[in-house]
């Protein structure tokens, strides 16, 4: 197979991990015989470093005519704490969702059992949680009107949803109950917020055309609390752009480690792929990252884009072998993990390469 695979490292923590999803990738096409052929971009705080803009167009023109994207991560401190800056490293990120049509973000909660000690929730509770989030990315109050006082005195984000755009993630939710194991919890806020009223009605109209899942619609106050109560309750969640945020930082601590969740941004064309984590500026540059999400997202590229599916499970496999063998980067690690298996991100993602190629396809 030939594809064009873009790769934006992004900010911060983005800059050392993406390395080795790429690298998982570049192994893969070595073993499997695919030619991916790969070019890279920037965005965010390097952007505005180097151009002014955290969304070149050169990079949007290069997002556009590439097959996928492997992403990084996106922040600087210097603006979190400077609400009055205009230009944010974020807005590269929106920007880019909007323009490639992402309006489906797909988060697995993929829980391996030699985690369950590194979470702070009980193993008890954890173990056998599978849960599957879809995540509106290109509407609600991320992307309604904004407005300021000129005097500072009042601001407001507007949050509004059109019934198509509820109707297409739901859908694709739908879809991905069906495949599993047929259950599907929409979230949201119905006993407050009119556009919650609307998420509810739209997804009781496409509950209807798939009878064979049970449907199940839950506050999300209710749910982030259920989340660390009983996580096993939920299998595929569909909520709205800013509730999926929320919940979804939640829902890593059930996987361990913020650095362990992979996600998938797909809409009608060119998907994108990143870790849900942070760039992370406090650990930037110290080579302990944990690698895992940025070579988990390029699994779910190679599934979900290429339709790659035995590939991808060679990748998922060799994390679950590397962590089997006990190595460990320090957000995963327990008072039980030795000192010699604590490991740098580099090494880590190195573990990891090996461990896909111990698992080496014939190739014809
Ligand atoms: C995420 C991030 C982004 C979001 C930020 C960086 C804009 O937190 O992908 O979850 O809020 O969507
Ligand atoms: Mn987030």
């Amino acid at each position: 197979m030939k594809k064009n695979i873009l790769v934006i490292p992004g900010d911060g923590i983005g800059q050392e991990v993406t390395k080795w999803g790429k690298a998982a990738l570049e192994k893969i096409a070595e073993l499997y015989s695919h030619q991916f052929s790969f070019d890279e971009a920037i965005m965010g705080h390097v952007a505005i470093e180097a151009t002014g803009d955290p969304l070149p167009d050169e990079t949007l023109n290069k997002a556009k005519n590439s097959d996928a994207i492997l992403f990084g991560a996106i922040g600087h401190a210097k603006y979190d704490n400077d609400p009055s800056a205009k230009v944010r490293p974020e807005q590269g990120l929106l920007k880019i969702r909007k323009e490639l049509g992402l309006y489906a973000n797909i988060r697995p909660i993929l829980l391996f059992d030699e985690l369950l000690e590194a979470s702070s929730l009980k193993p008890a509770i954890l173990k056998g949680t599978d849960i599957l989030f879809f995540r509106e990315l290109t509407g609600d109050v991320y992307f309604g009107e904004k407005t300021k006082a000129d005097d500072g005195s009042y601001a407001s984000d507007l949050m509004n949803y059109h019934r198509y755009e509820v109707e297409r993630i739901a859908v694709k939710a739908f879809e991905a109950a069906r495949m599993r194991s047929k259950r599907l919890c929409s979230v949201d806020k119905a006993n407050v917020l009119e556009t919650s009223r609307l998420w509810r009605d739209v997804v009781q109209e496409v509950s209807k055309r798939y009878p064979d899942v049970e449907t199940e619609h839950m506050f999300i106050d209710n749910a982030a609390m259920q989340l660390v109560k009983n996580p096993r309750k939920f299998d595929v969640v569909l909520t709205a752009n800013l509730f999926g945020d929320i919940l979804t930082d939640e829902a890593s601590q059930i996987a361990g480690s913020m650095g362990m969740l992979a996600s998938a941004s797909i809409g009608d064309g060119t998907g994108f792929f990143e870790p849900i984590h942070g760039s992370a500026h406090d650990i930037a540059g110290k080579n302990i990252a944990n690698p895992l999400a940025s070579i988990l997202s390029a699994a779910l590229m190679l599934e979900i884009s290429f339709g790659l599916k035995e590939e991808a499970k060679v990748i998922t496999n060799a994390v679950a072998d590397t962590l089997k063998t006990g190595y460990r980067t320090t957000d995963i690690t327990n008072t039980s993990t030795a000192q010699d298996y604590i490991l740098g991100t580099a090494d880590m993602g190195a573990k990891v390469l090996e461990a896909i190629e111990a698992q080496k396809p014939i190739v014809q």
